[in-house]
């Protein structure tokens, strides 16, 4: 029997989870409510609130694991990408933690586990596939040609499209975070009543700045005309604005599948978590004749179960590093 703990502090949620012969038996999940009143993650404040949540929540997820933490044979822990401060307290936990018990530390790469979320639960796709992975900091499609070997095909040149959503979300005055705003509001809306333009990006890379500035414009013009604009035309705006975001993402992968003659196609990051993308998605799985892969709510945006499913998979091939390992806001794969 083989038990990872995997800890992820990326950003602004402190999770631990722990993985038992490559099933995941608890992922305790930290949300950092403190950014809601600044509009965005403050990086200064998040370090110091998973240093507050860290050990709790490793305690919480072996209690709910029913193990004993002499039981634990690896430490899995995100290295990057991330705020650094965050990742830091991610990583001094997980050094501390294999000292004290003896035991192996692996290092996981944040992005690759959004990936390699589809591991945790049947059905699990089959080698090459192809992900899109949309989060707040990230929007890549990866060739995903085995457990550790993947290759970016395409990727955003500015704005990752959870950033689309969350700055969009600031233009129509929502609260912060605004991507799950935006969907709820859009579930009301009608997506064809505004018309927001595709940019216009050679190969399998994405834009998302251009879309945001024709958002600004559009919402300073209206709201000129009509104050109350906003309040009263919500849900056709978010509807429409989400429409657009997922078109883009969706024809680009639509472009990929049929540049890699790929069948087996895959999403995953918070964006992920979406319901008109995941809609669209499903769509397209009878009218291109694909095999979809969708995670769980809960494998969507940041955990630790993502992590400890990775490291499961470095730990059976002694994927191990040293003490002297660390942190790394960017990190490729
Ligand atoms: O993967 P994630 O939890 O953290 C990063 O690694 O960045 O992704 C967070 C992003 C945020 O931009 C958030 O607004 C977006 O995912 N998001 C959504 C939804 N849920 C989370 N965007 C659109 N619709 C959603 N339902
Ligand atoms: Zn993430």
């Amino acid at each position: 029997m083989s038990i990872v703990l995997g800890i992820e502090s990326s950003c602004d949620e402190t999770s631990a989870s722990i993985c038992v012969d490559g099933k995941i038996v608890s992922n305790i999940i930290a949300n950092q409510t403190i950014h809601e009143q600044y509009g965005g993650v403050v990086p200064e404040l998040a370090s110091r609130v998973h240093q507050q949540n860290i050990v709790p929540a490793v305690h919480q997820a072996i209690t709910a694991a029913k193990i004993n933490k002499k039981q634990i044979d690896a430490v899995a822990f995100t290295r990057g990408p991330g705020l650094l401060g965050s990742l830091l307290v991610g990583t001094c936990f997980s050094k501390a933690f294999a000292l004290a018990n003896s035991i192996p530390l692996i290092e996981v790469n944040h992005m690759q586990a959004h990936i390699l979320a589809h591991f945790i639960d049947e059905p699990k796709p089959t080698f090459p596939f192809l992900c899109l992975t949309v989060s707040g900091g990230h929007t890549q499609i990866v060739l995903v040609k085995n457990y550790f070997d993947m290759e970016i095909v395409g990727e955003t040149l500015d704005d990752a499209a959870g950033e689309a959503f969350d700055k969009t979300a600031k233009i129509l005055d929502l609260p912060y975070p605004g991507g799950p705003l935006i969907d709820k509001n859009a579930k009301l809306g009608n997506p064809d009543k505004y018309k927001f333009p595709e940019p216009q990006i050679q190969g399998l890379n994405f834009s998302f700045s251009g879309l945001k500035t024709a958002i600004l414009y559009f919402v300073r013009d209206h709201v000129k005309e009509n104050p109350n604009f906003l309040q009263e035309n919500i849900n056709d705006v978010c509807a429409s604005v989400q429409s657009r975001i997922v078109s883009i993402l969706l024809n680009k992968l639509k472009k990929a599948a049929t540049q890699y003659q790929i069948k087996d196609i895959a999403i995953a990051g918070g964006v992920s978590a979406n319901s008109g993308l995941r809609e669209t998605l499903l769509a397209m799985r009878e009218s291109h004749g694909w095999n979809v892969f969708i995670p769980k709510f809960e494998y969507c945006t940041d955990n630790a179960a993502m992590i400890a499913i990775a490291g499961y998979y470095k730990f059976l091939e002694k994927d191990f590093v040293g003490q002297d390992v660390s942190p790394l806001a960017r990190m490729p794969f």
